[in-house]
Protein backbone atom coordinates (compact mmCIF):
# COMPACT_ATOMS: atom_id res chain seq x y z
CA UNK A 1 0.00 0.00 0.00
CA UNK A 2 1.59 3.27 -1.21
CA UNK A 3 0.40 6.74 0.59
CA UNK A 4 0.64 10.13 -0.80
CA UNK A 5 1.84 12.62 1.07
CA UNK A 6 2.36 16.99 0.23
CA UNK A 7 5.33 19.03 0.61
CA UNK A 8 5.41 22.40 0.57
CA UNK A 9 9.09 23.32 0.12
CA UNK A 10 12.25 22.74 -1.53
CA UNK A 11 12.57 19.15 -2.72
CA UNK A 12 16.60 18.95 -1.74
CA UNK A 13 16.07 19.04 1.66
CA UNK A 14 14.13 15.48 1.95
CA UNK A 15 15.82 12.71 3.13
CA UNK A 16 13.75 10.02 1.25
CA UNK A 17 15.44 7.14 -0.72
CA UNK A 18 15.40 8.69 -4.29
CA UNK A 19 14.35 12.76 -5.34
CA UNK A 20 13.06 12.90 -9.30
CA UNK A 21 14.39 16.07 -11.06
CA UNK A 22 12.17 17.60 -13.92
CA UNK A 23 15.64 17.57 -15.85
CA UNK A 24 16.13 18.64 -19.38
CA UNK A 25 17.40 16.10 -22.63
CA UNK A 26 21.08 16.96 -21.48
CA UNK A 27 20.74 16.10 -18.20
CA UNK A 28 23.78 18.46 -17.68
CA UNK A 29 21.58 21.26 -15.43
CA UNK A 30 19.77 23.86 -15.86
CA UNK A 31 17.22 25.96 -13.93
CA UNK A 32 14.38 25.93 -11.64
CA UNK A 33 14.36 22.41 -9.33
CA UNK A 34 17.07 20.96 -12.10
CA UNK A 35 19.36 23.82 -11.08
CA UNK A 36 18.70 23.40 -7.18
CA UNK A 37 19.49 20.04 -7.33
CA UNK A 38 22.76 20.05 -9.17
CA UNK A 39 23.51 22.68 -6.58
CA UNK A 40 22.80 20.92 -3.64
CA UNK A 41 24.22 17.45 -4.76
CA UNK A 42 27.44 19.03 -5.51
CA UNK A 43 29.48 18.96 -9.02
CA UNK A 44 29.59 14.83 -8.45
CA UNK A 45 26.06 14.81 -9.95
CA UNK A 46 27.31 16.62 -13.21
CA UNK A 47 30.06 14.96 -13.44
CA UNK A 48 28.63 11.64 -12.97
CA UNK A 49 25.60 12.80 -15.67
CA UNK A 50 27.77 13.82 -18.32
CA UNK A 51 28.12 9.97 -19.06
CA UNK A 52 24.44 8.92 -19.41
CA UNK A 53 24.05 10.37 -22.84
CA UNK A 54 21.38 12.60 -21.96
CA UNK A 55 17.91 11.26 -21.89
CA UNK A 56 14.57 11.61 -24.03
CA UNK A 57 11.37 13.81 -23.04
CA UNK A 58 9.10 10.79 -21.08
CA UNK A 59 12.06 8.84 -20.24
CA UNK A 60 14.30 8.78 -16.76
CA UNK A 61 17.24 7.76 -15.23
CA UNK A 62 18.80 7.30 -12.49
CA UNK A 63 22.15 8.42 -10.51
CA UNK A 64 23.01 8.80 -6.64
CA UNK A 65 22.28 11.98 -4.93
CA UNK A 66 26.02 12.24 -3.53
CA UNK A 67 26.05 15.28 -1.27
CA UNK A 68 21.97 15.73 -0.83
CA UNK A 69 19.95 13.82 1.55
CA UNK A 70 18.38 11.57 -0.62
CA UNK A 71 20.36 8.45 -1.60
CA UNK A 72 19.20 8.75 -5.51
CA UNK A 73 17.98 10.96 -8.07
CA UNK A 74 15.74 9.79 -10.71
CA UNK A 75 16.08 12.25 -13.64
CA UNK A 76 13.13 12.74 -15.92
CA UNK A 77 12.41 15.16 -18.49
CA UNK A 78 8.93 16.40 -19.37
CA UNK A 79 7.81 17.99 -22.41
CA UNK A 80 7.92 21.44 -23.60
CA UNK A 81 3.90 22.91 -23.48
CA UNK A 82 3.18 23.40 -27.55
CA UNK A 83 0.09 24.16 -26.89
CA UNK A 84 -1.56 20.16 -26.37
CA UNK A 85 -1.43 18.82 -29.79
CA UNK A 86 1.97 17.48 -29.56
CA UNK A 87 1.68 14.31 -27.46
CA UNK A 88 2.33 16.76 -24.18
CA UNK A 89 -0.11 14.45 -22.12
CA UNK A 90 1.56 10.98 -22.90
CA UNK A 91 5.05 12.22 -22.40
CA UNK A 92 4.35 14.23 -19.31
CA UNK A 93 2.57 10.60 -17.97
CA UNK A 94 5.43 8.46 -19.46
CA UNK A 95 8.12 10.63 -16.84
CA UNK A 96 5.86 9.47 -13.76
CA UNK A 97 5.52 6.01 -15.35
CA UNK A 98 9.02 5.53 -16.14
CA UNK A 99 10.36 7.04 -12.90
CA UNK A 100 8.55 5.14 -10.72
CA UNK A 101 9.43 1.88 -12.49
CA UNK A 102 13.07 2.77 -11.82
CA UNK A 103 11.92 3.28 -8.42
CA UNK A 104 10.38 -0.28 -7.90
CA UNK A 105 13.52 -1.69 -10.09
CA UNK A 106 15.88 -0.54 -7.33
CA UNK A 107 13.14 -1.26 -4.63
CA UNK A 108 12.68 2.03 -3.41
CA UNK A 109 10.06 2.75 -0.27
CA UNK A 110 10.08 6.77 -0.32
CA UNK A 111 10.35 8.97 -3.48
CA UNK A 112 9.52 12.77 -3.87
CA UNK A 113 8.01 14.17 -6.97
CA UNK A 114 8.36 17.74 -8.31
CA UNK A 115 5.56 18.99 -10.53
CA UNK A 116 7.30 18.19 -13.49
CA UNK A 117 7.09 20.99 -17.00
CA UNK A 118 5.15 22.82 -14.34
CA UNK A 119 7.84 26.01 -14.51
CA UNK A 120 9.89 27.15 -17.57
CA UNK A 121 8.26 24.07 -19.91
CA UNK A 122 5.05 25.75 -19.28
CA UNK A 123 2.48 23.10 -18.82
CA UNK A 124 -0.84 24.05 -17.39
CA UNK A 125 -0.74 23.34 -13.33
CA UNK A 126 -3.84 22.25 -13.00
CA UNK A 127 -3.85 19.74 -16.18
CA UNK A 128 -0.44 18.71 -15.32
CA UNK A 129 -0.94 17.80 -11.56
CA UNK A 130 -4.11 15.36 -12.45
CA UNK A 131 -2.06 14.10 -15.15
CA UNK A 132 0.47 13.13 -12.95
CA UNK A 133 -1.50 11.67 -10.11
CA UNK A 134 -3.44 9.76 -12.47
CA UNK A 135 -0.72 8.25 -13.93
CA UNK A 136 1.21 7.53 -10.43
CA UNK A 137 -1.89 5.55 -9.32
CA UNK A 138 -1.73 3.43 -13.06
CA UNK A 139 2.05 2.81 -12.56
CA UNK A 140 1.34 1.71 -9.03
CA UNK A 141 -1.23 -1.13 -10.31
CA UNK A 142 1.77 -2.15 -12.73
CA UNK A 143 4.89 -2.72 -10.91
CA UNK A 144 6.06 -5.25 -8.43
CA UNK A 145 5.19 -1.96 -5.84
CA UNK A 146 8.07 -1.59 -2.95
CA UNK A 147 6.78 1.68 -2.53
CA UNK A 148 5.61 2.67 0.91
CA UNK A 149 5.38 6.68 0.22
CA UNK A 150 5.14 8.84 -2.14
CA UNK A 151 5.63 12.94 -2.01
CA UNK A 152 4.24 15.61 -3.96
CA UNK A 153 6.23 18.56 -3.84
CA UNK A 154 4.90 21.87 -3.75
CA UNK A 155 7.34 25.01 -4.59
CA UNK A 156 4.33 27.24 -4.00
CA UNK A 157 0.56 27.80 -2.05
CA UNK A 158 -1.06 27.91 -5.80
CA UNK A 159 0.97 24.38 -6.60
CA UNK A 160 0.26 22.71 -3.32
CA UNK A 161 -4.08 23.95 -4.14
CA UNK A 162 -3.57 21.95 -7.49
CA UNK A 163 -1.56 19.07 -5.95
CA UNK A 164 -4.50 19.09 -3.46
CA UNK A 165 -7.27 19.09 -6.27
CA UNK A 166 -5.60 16.31 -7.95
CA UNK A 167 -5.44 14.01 -5.22
CA UNK A 168 -9.28 14.79 -4.57
CA UNK A 169 -9.85 13.93 -8.15
CA UNK A 170 -8.92 10.84 -7.41
CA UNK A 171 -10.33 10.22 -4.10
CA UNK A 172 -7.22 9.46 -2.53
CA UNK A 173 -5.71 9.50 1.20
CA UNK A 174 -3.02 11.95 1.74
CA UNK A 175 -0.95 13.68 4.37
CA UNK A 176 1.38 16.54 4.91
CA UNK A 177 5.04 15.60 5.11
N1 LIG B 1 11.94 22.17 -5.01
C1 LIG B 1 10.72 21.79 -5.44
N2 LIG B 1 10.12 22.30 -6.52
C2 LIG B 1 10.78 23.27 -7.19
C3 LIG B 1 12.06 23.72 -6.80
C4 LIG B 1 12.65 23.13 -5.66
N3 LIG B 1 13.84 23.47 -5.22
N4 LIG B 1 12.44 24.68 -7.69
C5 LIG B 1 11.45 24.82 -8.57
N5 LIG B 1 10.43 23.99 -8.28
P1 LIG B 1 10.99 23.66 -13.46
P2 LIG B 1 10.18 22.16 -15.88
C6 LIG B 1 9.15 23.79 -8.96
O1 LIG B 1 11.04 24.93 -14.23
O2 LIG B 1 9.00 23.04 -16.07
C7 LIG B 1 15.20 23.50 -16.06
O3 LIG B 1 16.00 24.54 -16.54
C8 LIG B 1 8.68 24.87 -9.87
O4 LIG B 1 8.06 25.92 -9.13
O5 LIG B 1 12.08 23.37 -12.50
O6 LIG B 1 10.02 20.68 -16.02
C9 LIG B 1 15.57 22.16 -16.67
O7 LIG B 1 16.96 22.05 -16.91
C10 LIG B 1 7.69 24.13 -10.75
O8 LIG B 1 6.43 23.98 -10.09
O9 LIG B 1 10.92 22.37 -14.46
C11 LIG B 1 14.79 22.15 -17.95
O10 LIG B 1 15.47 22.85 -18.98
C12 LIG B 1 8.32 22.73 -10.86
O11 LIG B 1 9.30 22.67 -9.82
C13 LIG B 1 13.53 22.88 -17.58
O12 LIG B 1 13.86 23.73 -16.49
C14 LIG B 1 8.99 22.46 -12.20
O13 LIG B 1 9.58 23.64 -12.70
C15 LIG B 1 12.45 21.93 -17.13
O14 LIG B 1 11.26 22.66 -16.92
Amino acid sequence: MTNFSLFQGDICRLPVDAIVNAANTSLLGGGGVDGAIHRAAGPELLRYCRNLNGCDTGDAKISLGYRLPAQYVIHTVGPIWRGGAEGEAVLLASCYKRSLEIACQYQLKTLAFPAISCGVYGYPNGAATKLAIAALVDGLSFNQNTLEQIILVAFSDQMAGHWQAALAAQNLNWSHY
